[in-house]
């Protein structure tokens, strides 16, 4: 029997190793690649985890789909997946769908659900003069949560928004091994390129967007990039922290798809270099 004490903000914590190594299992789930860079910054906090990936590319993209779709699609897909391989958190690594589906999720799962919402409050806080952009799916940026978080958060800005589905499938097609198109991110974020409509700073509304950091830089080289990744993984290592110890095996870390098509196939070598080496078809 092996043991150590690991102490965080005065609380010890004692883990006892019988055999069967201690370790958290996270769900992630987006429509397709965006939670990967949520997921990322999870792992640079919690490395020892398991990880499942879950990705409902048979109704992506979800920024085009109404809540009445997308409410109960997320919902049999995420329980469903926990019926079969249970985790003890589930991420809902997606904008567009957090800022719909997680009451009515959290109402029928019985373990931690942590969803991410636009980084409007710290953008509020870095902005220097005022003006911020929000670039996210068309459904965030009209979406009447992100309205509340602006009231809430800032009030005191301009907060320009440009919705688009254009850029979430040039992340698909990066993750994928295409060339980003150039034009494609210039056309988008052109309403901000004239130098009075220039926000300091554009908050990364959508999963699929810190994806695309470089080239979006590339666009706007003077602007500061906000996104909710790193926020989203002190969360979920601070509620890992209140579920209970289940010693199991090893796991090893699986992605799913809701279809397995060629672009899921071609997706397959991304996965892998974020440590997904498998990847499964879950059918409802
Ligand atoms: N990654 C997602 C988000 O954060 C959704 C992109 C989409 O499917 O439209 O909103």
């Amino acid at each position: 029997m092996r043991s150590f004490l690991a102490s965080r903000q005065g609380v010890i914590i004692v883990r006892l190793f019988r055999g069967n190594t201690v370790t958290k299992h996270v769900l992630i789930f987006d429509s397709g690649v965006g939670g990967l860079s949520v997921y990322q910054e999870i792992r640079r906090l919690l490395p020892d985890a398991t990880y499942t990936y879950l990705f409902d590319n048979a109704r992506f993209p979800y920024g085009e789909l109404s809540s009445e779709e997308l409410i109960p699609r997320c919902c049999a897909l995420i329980s469903a997946l926990q019926a079969q391989r249970p985790a003890d958190l589930v991420v809902i690594a997606c904008n567009t769908a957090s800022t719909q589906v997680l009451p009515t999720l959290r109402s029928q799962l019985s373990v931690p659900v942590v969803g991410v919402v636009p980084a409007i409050k710290p953008a509020a806080q870095l902005t220097r003069i005022g003006r911020i952009g929000l670039l996210a799916t068309p459904a965030t940026v009209s979406r009447p949560y992100t309205e509340k978080l602006i009231r809430e958060f800032a009030s005191d800005c301009t907060v320009l928004r440009i919705g688009s589905t254009e850029l979430v499938l040039e992340a698909e097609r990066k993750l994928a091994g295409s060339a980003v198109d150039m034009n494609c991110l210039q056309r988008v974020l052109s309403p901000w390129l004239v130098d009075e409509q220039s926000p300091d700073v554009i908050i990364l509304g959508c999963t699929h967007f810190p994806l695309l950091k470089e080239e979006l830089h590339q666009v706007m080289p003077h602007v500061q990039l906000v996104d909710s990744g790193a926020a989203v993984a002190r969360r979920v290592r601070s509620q890992l922290e209140l579920v209970p110890d289940r010693a199991q095996g090893g796991r090893e870390s699986v992605a799913y798809c809701s279809k397995r098509d060629q672009n899921a196939l071609r997706l397959t070598p991304a996965l892998n270099r974020f440590g997904f080496e498998i990847l499964r078809e879950l059918s409802l």
